[in-house]
């Protein structure tokens, strides 16, 4: 597991960080020779991030299941994979050695063959956390399908909007999904995203909660059903495809300041190599530890950091099917402690749900097997920081503070475990391949102690390459702001040392308990419940969930004396149109909103309303209707 280009010291990042900027090209170079390639590259890196074009490894043909799987067979085939731990702890977990995940994703490529499934096909995967999940993302790889993994809390909606975008063709899914004390019927959630569909050719169904399902002759399969052909062919191998190392692995749809959800496009070889860089050196993985990301693989933290990485580097990686509080909320160290936990990798939101049940849960819990914490997917407060450093790491464990995002692939800035300090609420320093840059809103780069927009000015191997279906849109959301620089969205202050706090989104990007949601979406969302005339959303500070949604509505459809009944329909076509996981937490009524003379919303006096401001909302002297603004103070919630 000790890989030549793993840093264990201090002075062999800053001699990693320096290589990686002055000759990018042998860095990285240096680090691929150690991946199984069929053919390897021509040229390393060829970029401009006008169009944007970023290349890496051009010419070289590899599968990247080939690099989780069979590259590590003969080391270690009878070594844990992955470790799977059910929703119900009565329920007896799993465990999948490499010999065996390879067995079973082989066989899956095979089904996927004989259905029909092929390289560069779509494949929408919509099944709750069990392996066949991350069997599914193999296979699909192996036979060189690009998976689209959704979120089991998106609608049946917002799924059809995905697989028209993708023209996905096929769809893995299960009758159902458990998730603490709830179970989903995806099967059923699938078959109204079908409806008005035409792209979808099948269906293939695991047997999960044994919900009954609806089966279409000729288009739904069972999972179970197509196993059984393939083991009675006898033809137990499939020979991994040989994929171009900047073929599409992957889309992931992520929200950003427009309507429509875009999908974020990631290569084979770069994003592999990243994801595996970055597991590595992060979380300082040795052999033989267990490695538990507690993300959903829904989202891009689960595609790296349960899947991608840990199997790449031929890791023992943890996945757990249920939620923290099910069914208490010691249930994540009860895992801890089971299964010999060494680095637990988590996000704010799930800490700070915990620390609102204090340390009773984690009495009697052995948690010293683990060596390192981690945190994502939102800024850390210190509070939040400090609890899981103390009462969960008992000040012994290094704590990963690692800032990215589904575009970049993998984490940019963070610590390393035990080699670079860390910092209560700093991400601190950018990984070796990190470009970082501030700048202000001129775009003008600032240099020393700073703080403004955080923006990347060379390209990574993890980078997105495209938006799926629309090239267009990924230079404009992502390379137009400032020429030539990458810009992530988020605001950042930069100390005399070059260590980063990330301060959030600065865009119109709301991030509730570490999810993505654009509050332009959201908004169209709450138009289209018919009484709503126009709404406009903001973010507020929540104990819990980070930002909360809080939606300022004009309203003048029926029942306008029954507010609450009026906030629970609008909360369900929300529901309806996106997920539950995009419900408002406040809905305030509102006669008018905040608008300059050119029509444009005012957010900054939402936002600050909505943070409990009644004074110094700022100048709003250029607002059409100033008294509006009284009103609004009055009314707030
Ligand atoms: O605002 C940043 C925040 O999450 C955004 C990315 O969200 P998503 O693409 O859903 O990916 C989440 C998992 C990587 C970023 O633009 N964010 C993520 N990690 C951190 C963070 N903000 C502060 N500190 C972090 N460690």
């Amino acid at each position: 597991m000790h890989q030549a280009y793993q840093i264990s010291s201090y002075a062999q990042y800053q001699e990693a960080r320096q290589k990686s900027v002055e000759n990018p090209e042998l860095f990285w170079s240096e680090i691929a020779s150690h991946f199984q390639w069929k053919r390897k590259w021509d040229t390393v890196l060829d970029w401009n991030f006008q169009e944007p074009s970023v290349k890496w490894f051009e010419g070289g043909k590899l599968n990247i299941s080939e690099n989780c799987l069979d590259r590590h067979l003969e080391t270690r085939g009878n070594e844990p994979a992955l470790l799977w731990e059910a929703n119900d702890p009565k329920e007896p977990g799993r465990v999948l050695s490499y010999n065996e995940l390879h067995f079973k994703v082989c066989q899956f490529a095979h089904v996927l063959h004989a259905n029909g499934v092929r390289k560069g096909d779509r494949v929408c995967i919509y099944i709750g956390m069990v392996p066949e999940l991350a069997i599914a993302l193999l296979a699909c790889a192996r036979i060189g399908a690009i998976h689209s993994v959704i979120f089991g809390g998106f609608s049946a909606r917002a799924i059809a909007d995905r697989l028209e975008d993708a023209s996905a063709t096929f769809i893995i899914t299960a009758d159902g999904a458990f998730r603490g004390a709830k179970d989903f019927p995806l099967k059923a959630i699938i078959d109204d995203a079908l409806e008005a569909n035409n792209t979808v050719q099948k269906v293939i169904v695991l047997e999960r909660t044994k919900t009954p399902v609806s089966m279409i002759a000729g288009r739904d399969v069972w999972w179970e059903d197509e196993i059984s052909k393939v083991v009675a062919a006898g033809n137990p191998d499939f020979p991994a495809l040989e994929m171009d190392s900047e073929d599409p692995l992957f889309i992931l749809y992520t929200s950003g300041s427009t309507g429509k959800p875009k999908g974020v496009v990631h290569s084979t070889a770069g994003y592999m190599i990243w994801a595996n860089y970055t597991f590595l050196n992060v979380f300082q993985y040795k052999a033989g530890q267990v490695h538990f990301c507690t993300a959903d693989i829904g989202w891009i933290t689960g595609h790296s950091y349960i899947v991608y990485g840990p199997l790449s580097a031929g890791a023992c990686s943890l996945m757990f099917e249920g939620i923290p509080t099910w069914p208490d909320a010691g249930r994540f160290w009860e895992i801890c402690e089971k299964h010999s936990v060494n680095i637990l990798y988590t996000a704010p939101t799930a800490i700070r749900s915990l620390m609102a049940f204090d340390t009773k849960p984690l009495e009697g819990k052995n948690l010293s097997s683990l060596q390192v914490l981690g945190s994502v997917g939102e800024p850390i407060n210190e509070e939040a920081w400090h609890w899981y450093s103390r009462e969960v790491g008992k000040d012994l464990c290094p704590l990963v503070d690692t800032w990215w995002q589904t575009e970049t692939g993998g984490i940019m800035i963070s610590n390393l475990a035990g080699i670079t300090p860390s910092r209560p609420a700093w991400a601190t320093l950018p990984l070796p391949g990190v470009q970082v840059c501030v700048v202000n809103e001129q775009g003008k780069e600032l240099e020393g102690e700073a703080s403004g927009n955080l923006c990347i000015k060379f390209p990574w191997p993890g980078m997105l390459r495209s938006t799926w279906g629309d090239h267009a849109r990924c230079r404009q959301t992502y390379f137009s702001a400032y020429p030539d620089l990458y810009f992530t969205g988020d605001g950042c202050i930069r100390d005399a040392e070059g260590n980063y706090r990330i301060t959030g989104r600065v865009d119109d990007v709301l991030n509730v308990s570490g999810h993505r949601i654009g509050t332009a979406e959201l908004e169209n969302a709450i138009n289209a419940h018919s009484g709503v005339v126009e709404s406009a959303v903001v973010g507020y500070p929540h104990d819990i969930k980070g930002q909360g949604i809080y939606a300022y509505v004009i309203y003048n459809g029926n029942h306008s004396d029954e507010e609450d009944r009026v906030r629970k329909d609008i909360s369900m076509t929300v529901s309806k149109l996106i997920g539950a996981i995009a419900r408002p937490d406040k809905i305030q009524f509102v006669p008018g909103l905040p608008k300059t003379r050119s029509g444009k919303i005012m957010r900054r006096i939402l936002r600050k309303i909505a943070e409990g401001y009644t004074s110094n909302l700022g100048d709003t002297s250029t607002l059409l209707d100033p008294t509006l603004v009284d009103v609004l103070k009055e009314g707030a919630l």
